[in-house]
């Protein structure tokens, strides 16, 4: 069979089956690559990948653990190259080091779990002729951020006596990033970088706050306060306020200091998407990626220049430092008796209603009675819960569509909706026990994304289309694929919504899909590719003639280790399983879905 297929432009390929088979499968007539696993050297001096001499200084010039988000930037004056920027959400010890023991991890095991967490910048390049993309060791932007790294905090939080610890008393300078899930592209050329889940490394968490933010009152899963007593909050109770930030990094000036944007609030960021004002002022969309948590925007005071000299991109870096931080709330309009909880649509056909962004914090002043502005960007959820703000199910990625400006919101599941002691379903969030999620669209009132009003209605209602509860924009649910828990979102070049899963609760493996938001096809989502055995889909970045995935905690199933490996994937059998990027383009040279 050849690539092309009935479709929507740029979705003109022949669906994946759902399947459970231990590889990446993508469409008859594509071709796919590795382009770089888990400890691939990338910096100067850097060894070779060995799975059994493993050392943190080996790691820390190589490919981080656990790829999540991928942005691929231009790199001018070097054909065919473009820059990767990875995340590196977090490490899964028993499925690195042989003989791992969770209560009593090593020094060495630490210091590696250190390294391989965190960013990675590598220069790829194009394979002319195959679409094949392989990294270019030893470039000179290629880098490494991990747990050690140094961060610079900024922004109106920075620098206050909430940010201060005994090894940091300006209350500005951080040590490493944690759990950097998904995260954005800026239009002046910087990547944001969410840290979600930085709760679980946190010992000993005591107050009303950390228990808000999920930090544990006992040991860490992964013991790291034995070895440095910052994460041991009894001993230094700030270090965890230093975390749970967005991150904004200048992958094209290596010697840069990556900052921590204290303007757009602290919470369990999945994501950063913006876009930018008619006058030029930067809005950033983003989740809190918990059950019942919140969706929030940022809207800088600033104008972004143009051009790309030094002055412009001093200037740019200071952007998402001023402004004002928000957070939604969605009301539905249809009578409350229509939300049965089932999915079942109300009288009116849709899923739908309007919303409102309330104002949390503009700078050094409060908008939140009760709160200082330092404690609603450093307790920013505390804010969210006094300004009554929707809880939504699961916020993970958000990305407004460059053709339509609006906005995309996959919230992936919460199987606690409904339950006792619990809020019930709403209009916006329409399903108890929520196992497949749903993706909600967002219009800013007049498309200015600097509005304090919206319009929104769930685009997609995921699951099996043969379940009744399930909903794709009213697209005929007999020619679409079944999807479940998205997770990370994008675009491709011709305005079709590109939707990664995470979790897939219908029996198959994740994959990555494609579906589009315009036209008389609207709705009609296709499946492009599958993950191998207990892979999530991440990254991912479509571009006109290539699709771009990370595959993120292949063979992560429980009982799994690296002496019983549950995946294969990308080696074989008897080599030690290794999230890795893959490329994926047309074998004909053609562009993707066309
Ligand atoms: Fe790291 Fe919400 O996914
Ligand atoms: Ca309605
Ligand atoms: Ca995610
Ligand atoms: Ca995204």
């Amino acid at each position: 069979a050849g690539p092309k297929a009935d479709g929507a432009r740029g979705l003109r390929f022949t669906p994946v089956a759902p399947n459970t088979a231990d590889t990446v499968t993508i469409p008859a007539g594509y071709a796919q690559n590795v382009v770089i696993r888990w400890g691939d050297p990338i910096l100067r001096g850097a060894p070779a990948f060995d799975p059994d001499k493993q050392s943190a200084k080996a790691q820390a010039g190589q490919f981080g653990y656990n790829n999540d988000f991928l942005s691929l930037l231009p790199l001018k004056g070097e054909r065919g190259r473009q820059v990767l920027v990875a995340n590196h959400e977090y490490t899964d010890e028993v499925l690195m080091f042989k003989g791992y023991d969770p209560e009593k991890p090593t020094r060495e095991q630490v210091e590696i779990a250190w390294a391989a967490h965190g960013l990675s910048v590598v220069v790829v390049e194009e394979d002319r002729g195959s679409g094949k993309l392989t990294a270019v060791t030893r470039h000179q932007l290629n880098r490494r951020l991990t747990v050690t790294s140094e961060f610079r905090l900024t922004g109106p939080a920075a620098g206050g006596p909430l940010l201060r610890t005994s090894a940091d008393r300006t209350g500005t300078k951080v040590y490493g990033t944690l759990n950097n899930c998904a995260g954005g592209t800026t239009p002046w050329g910087t990547t944001l970088h969410g840290e979600e889940n930085f709760n679980q490394y946190f010992a000993n968490g005591s107050s009303a706050t950390d228990r808000r933010y999920g930090i544990g009152t006992g040991a860490s899963e992964r013991k790291w306060e034995r070895f440095d007593k910052r994460f041991d909050l009894k001993q230094e109770p700030n270090e965890a306020h230093r975390f749970g930030w967005v991150v904004e990094l200048d992958p094209y000036d290596p010697d840069s200091t990556p900052r921590k944007r204290t303007a757009l609030g602290r919470f369990k960021h999945e994501a950063a998407q913006p876009r930018l004002t008619a006058d030029g002022r930067p809005v950033v969309y983003m989740g809190d990626d918990e059950r019942f948590d919140y969706l929030y925007k940022f809207v800088s005071s600033k104008r972004m220049k143009k051009g790309n000299d030094r002055a412009a991109r001093e200037h740019n870096l200071t952007l998402l430092d001023e402004g004002t931080l928000y957070v939604a709330k969605l009301t539905g309009d249809s009578p409350a008796d229509e939300i049965d909880g089932t999915g079942k649509l109300p009288s009116d056909g849709e899923f739908d209603g309007s919303g409102v962004w309330i104002p949390l914090a503009t700078g050094d002043v409060s908008h939140v009675p009760g709160m200082t502005a330092e404690e609603v960007y450093v307790f920013t959820r505390l804010a969210g819960d006094k300004v009554g703000a929707t809880k939504m199910d699961r916020p993970e990625d958000v990305e407004p569509s460059p053709r339509t400006g609006r906005v995309y919101v996959a919230l992936t599941n919460n199987t606690d909706r409904g339950k006792s002691g619990k809020a019930g379903p709403d209009e916006a969030n329409p399903r108890n026990a929520n196992k497949h999620g749903h993706i909600l669209e967002l219009a800013e009132k007049r498309d200015n994304p600097a509005s304090d009003r919206f319009s929104w209605r769930l685009f997609l209602v995921a699951g099996d289309p043969k379940d009744a509860g399930t909903y794709f924009a009213g697209f005929p649910k007999d020619k679409v694929s079944p999807i479940s828990c998205p997770d990370n979102v994008a675009f491709d070049p011709h305005g079709n919504l590109w939707i990664s899963t995470d979790g897939n609760a219908l029996g198959n493996h994740d994959g990555l899909f494609g579906v589009a938001t315009q036209g008389e096809r609207r709705g009609e989502l296709k499946q492009f590719l599958t993950m191998p055995n207990g892979a999530e889909t991440c990254g991912p970045v479509i571009q006109d003639r290539r699709v771009l995935v990370a595959v993120q905690h292949p063979g992560e199933i429980d009982g799994a280790s690296v002496e019983k490996p549950a995946s294969t994937w990308p080696d074989g059998p008897g080599r030690i399983v290794r999230p890795s990027v893959v490329s994926v383009w047309r074998e004909d040279g053609g562009d993707i879905g066309v």
